[in-house]
């Protein structure tokens, strides 16, 4: 990976689109991106650089989609992908999906319904091991992935290179927090590891890391500072506005949000959540209803050096 990133001057709002704009109207949003959060020198001002077919090197556009919620959460996706995909113009579309069934755990029947709404990869985090028909589906689905920092025994995977037509390979490395969470292995030794046995044509590199604390997720972003063209924080479920270049060209936001029902808390609905503060008596939690939103992030990497060009945060609202 090249080594200095640019500097950060223009903050702006998150990329924001809506379901009611026209087939033009997202045509012209894909030509004419809105504000972008963090580019290099030499991108236009104003926003991720529109990818002219005369550029030497394509940037890969990757739209990373926040966990999603519930079946508020994965019908949105289903409804929405194609529509997004030629609003943004990206090339991929991966998702983190633990929270997909009931807002807790993916089942593999729900998993097969993402994979095949078109998401090009699933990630996953602490709730992966709920259903216990998906240990099967996940020892032989590559491109779901569980956290690789899970002690040895459990089925599946924590990195995938996809090769998917048409593009450059992309490796995606899927590792979990221990900070306020399960002791589970060194998710920074095992970045590491991982590392070291990636193909070298595997030069677009992307980490979802779903993790509790701000802090473990910033050290990581730093950790993999210009070995990685992005480190995406999840779990957390509120996307943060801090996405940025690190000084040495990876891609960071601490987390991508949700997909799922906003008048909520954490896509869950309010009312048990708000008892259980409140009298600390045990509730039962159930996805929320009303407005839906997708939030994740855009990022534009050069394939020939795995360098993040930009990142913008992202979010969809349906109506
Ligand atoms: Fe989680």
């Amino acid at each position: 990976m090249a080594n200095r990133a640019g500097d950060c001057n223009s903050l702006h709002g998150p990329r924001t689109v809506t379901s009611e704009q026209s087939p033009k109207q997202a045509q012209t949003a894909a030509q004419n991106p809105p504000a972008a959060h963090c580019v290099r020198p030499g991108v236009p001002p104003g926003g991720l650089p529109v990818r002219p077919a005369s550029r030497k090197h394509k940037a890969m556009r990757i739209l990373y989609l926040g966990d999603i919620v519930g079946r508020p959460g994965r019908t949105a996706v289903r409804k929405h992908l194609a529509e997004i995909r030629a609003a943004t113009g990206a090339d991929l579309v991966f998702a983190n999906g633990e929270n997909a069934s009931g807002g807790l755990g993916l089942s593999a029947e729900v998993a097969k319904e993402l994979l095949n709404a078109g998401l090009d990869l699933l990630t996953s985090g602490n709730h992966i091991w709920k259903y216990k028909d998906l240990h099967a589906f996940i020892a032989n689905e590559p491109r779901l992935l569980r956290p690789a920092n899970y002690p040895p025994g459990l089925p599946g995977r924590g990195v995938f290179v996809l090769r998917k037509d048409g593009l450059p390979p992309v490796a995606v490395l899927n590792l979990i927090g221990r900070t306020f969470m399960t002791a589970v292995d060194c998710p920074f030794r095992a970045a590491d590891a991982l590392l070291a046995d990636l193909p070298e044509d595997a030069r677009i590199r992307i980490v979802d890391f779903h993790a509790e604390a701000t802090s473990e997720k910033a050290g990581l972003g730093w950790h993999l500072d210009g070995r990685v063209s992005a480190v995406l924080g999840t779990h957390t479920h509120v996307q943060t506005a801090d996405a940025r270049l690190l000084r040495n060209g990876t891609a960071f936001i601490t987390d991508l949000g949700m997909c799922g029902p906003m008048d909520s808390c954490l896509g869950m609905s309010v009312a048990p959540i708000l008892r259980n503060f409140l009298t600390a008596a045990p509730e039962r939690f159930e996805v929320a209803g009303g407005p839906v939103a997708l939030t994740g992030a855009l990022l534009d990497i050069d394939p020939a050096t795995g360098q993040a060009q930009a990142i913008a945060p992202w979010r969809f609202d349906v109506r």
